[in-house]
């Protein structure tokens, strides 16, 4: 007696569940898989030839990823919305908080919550990695001389 091959439910599925590991996935974005490129920070910090201009490097999420060289001593500023964090990359990096400074060593990184006061400070060079909201004004809730608009290198 010839009968139709049985085919489970679970075999269909995962039948199904084959077939469609073999399609692309679906991209979220409108970013080509080609246009996907590496950042290398040591090229890019050699575009940058002015201290204390944060430059955009990349985006993901609501952030950016953003580079800068800092020497001196910037002005006291608080982010009203924004977490803001810094990673040295070469050199080192003193954030003078009202309550204490934190001293930052290249592959070290901290994070400053919204509303805390800090002031970065630099007795020499120091290269410097952001992660911010895009959101972020360089000197958050002050207007000033050394508020720049930050540009993609
Ligand atoms: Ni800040």
């Amino acid at each position: 007696m010839w009968a139709l091959p049985y085919t489970s439910p679970l075999a269909t599925t995962s039948n199904q569940r084959l077939a469609t590991n073999h399609q692309p996935p679906v991209l979220h974005s409108n970013t080509m898989e080609t246009e996907i490129k590496k950042v290398n920070l040591a090229q890019k910090f050699g575009l940058v030839q002015d201290y204390w201009h944060p430059r955009i490097t990349g985006a993901l999420n609501d952030a950016y990823v953003k580079l800068v060289k800092l020497k001196g001593e910037f002005v006291w500023h608080h982010h009203e919305k924004e977490d803001e964090l810094f990673l040295v990359i070469k050199g080192k990096l003193t954030i003078k908080l009202r309550s204490q400074d934190i001293h930052l060593e290249a592959g070290e990184f901290v994070i400053i919550p919204r509303g805390v006061e800090h002031c970065s400070v630099a007795a020499e060079e120091v290269h410097v990695l952001l992660i911010e909201p895009q959101s972020t004004l360089n000197t958050g809730n002050v207007r000033n001389e050394r508020t720049v608009d930050s540009d993609w290198i």
